[in-house]
């Protein structure tokens, strides 16, 4: 790729401090200015050439159309949802995540709900907070020789099979994508969808929100379920039919729920916030130490990396319509 010249960046969030270094020892000026208001940021965005934003951002049509100068827009996180990138993408604009820096924290807090999920971890804490001893009520069940259904086998599928697999859970999954000869030396049987959902004790969806994920799990694909069967969502909101799965908790189809995004964030229909067998999270998987350092640090050098007209990494749509590139 040919070098493209980036002098002056903007970070607009809080975004970990290793971004600013490694973007002024190669020679970026850096403004940091976190809280502008959307007028604010289009006053700022025509003086600089790169943009860098975490979620709080909203890269709107209108910020990108006064953006005269802009060739990348970073996004120190997994997806860029915030981000315009049609519009970006008219004007030539890069538009760039760092999908790798929060596999390990989002696996993680899954792992965490789900086993939150089969021993009431939250709701027993928050009883003993009311002063409560209530040992009858939270009886749980191991994870030992249960099924794990895993849909979308990526980074955070594998990485949540290896961790759920020394539980003694058994894990099988479906991806389009990934083969099932490469998902099998990882320990994860590939079956279609319609072969899974009856199998499963839990199910994870890791997938990205696409038209062909958007309620992969709905009333149908819940009947075919086991009854009382778990679910986690730590991807995006809506992979998941809230409504279909409101009902399914309600009629004892679905038997609990840890879910960390929402279609609306935050949700203002707190129903399935407030059920009794859902756990939820406000979006927390990305949100450790280790992962914002990791992010930080990864988008200012796949910048310097664009510099210097070494490879793209981490391009969601780059001068065309590229729906699914990692
Ligand atoms: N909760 C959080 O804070 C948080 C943090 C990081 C990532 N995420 C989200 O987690 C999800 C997974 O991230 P990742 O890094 O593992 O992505 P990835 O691109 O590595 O993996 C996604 C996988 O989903 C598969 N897939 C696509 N369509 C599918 C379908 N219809 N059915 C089954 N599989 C399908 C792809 O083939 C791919 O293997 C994304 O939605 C990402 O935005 C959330």
């Amino acid at each position: 790729m040919a070098p493209i010249s980036i002098k002056t960046v903007l970070i607009s969030e809080s975004v970990d401090p290793r971004c600013k270094a490694i973007l002024e020892e190669n020679g970026i000026r850096v403004t940091e200015k976190q809280n502008m208001t959307k007028d604010e940021l289009i006053a700022k965005i025509k003086d600089y050439d790169g943009l860098v934003v975490r979620s709080a951002t909203k890269v709107t049509a209108d910020v990108i159309s006064a953006a005269n100068n802009l060739k990348i827009i970073g996004r120190a996180g997994t997806g860029v949802d915030n981000v315009d990138v049609p519009a970006a993408t008219k004007k030539g604009i890069i538009v760039m995540n760092t999908p790798s820096g929060n596999t390990i924290s989002a696996a993680e807090l899954t792992c965490a709900l789900l086993m939150s999920l089969s021993r009431n971890v939250p709701q027993a804490a928050m009883s003993m907070k009311q002063g409560k001893w209530d040992r009858k009520k939270f009886m749980g069940a191991e994870l030992y020789g249960k099924v794990l259904g895993i849909v979308g086998l990526g980074r955070i599928g594998k990485e949540v099979a290896s961790r759920m697999q020394s539980f003694g859970m058994k894990t099988i999954g479906y991806d389009p994508i990934t083969p099932p000869e490469v998902s099998a030396t990882w320990g994860v049987e590939q079956m279609s969808l319609e072969q899974l959902w009856p199998q499963c004790d839990y199910i994870t969806v890791h997938t990205p929100l696409l038209p062909s994920t958007v309620g992969l799990l709905n009333d149908e694909s819940f009947a075919k379920c086991k009854k009382g069967v778990k679910v986690v969502n730590c991807a995006r909101g809506g992979i998941i039919d809230e409504e279909a799965l409101l009902r399914a908790l309600e009629s004892g189809q679905c038997g609990g729920a840890g879910l960390d995004v929402f279609v609306e964030e935050p949700p203002k229909n707190h129903s399935l916030v407030e059920h009794p067998n859902v756990i939820s999270c406000p979006h927390l998987g990305a949100s450790t130490k280790e992962a914002q350092a990791r992010c930080g640090e990864d988008i200012a050098l796949q910048i310097v990396d664009m510099v210097k007209g070494k490879n793209l990494v981490g391009a969601a749509f780059c001068f065309g319509f590229c729906p699914h590139l990692p």
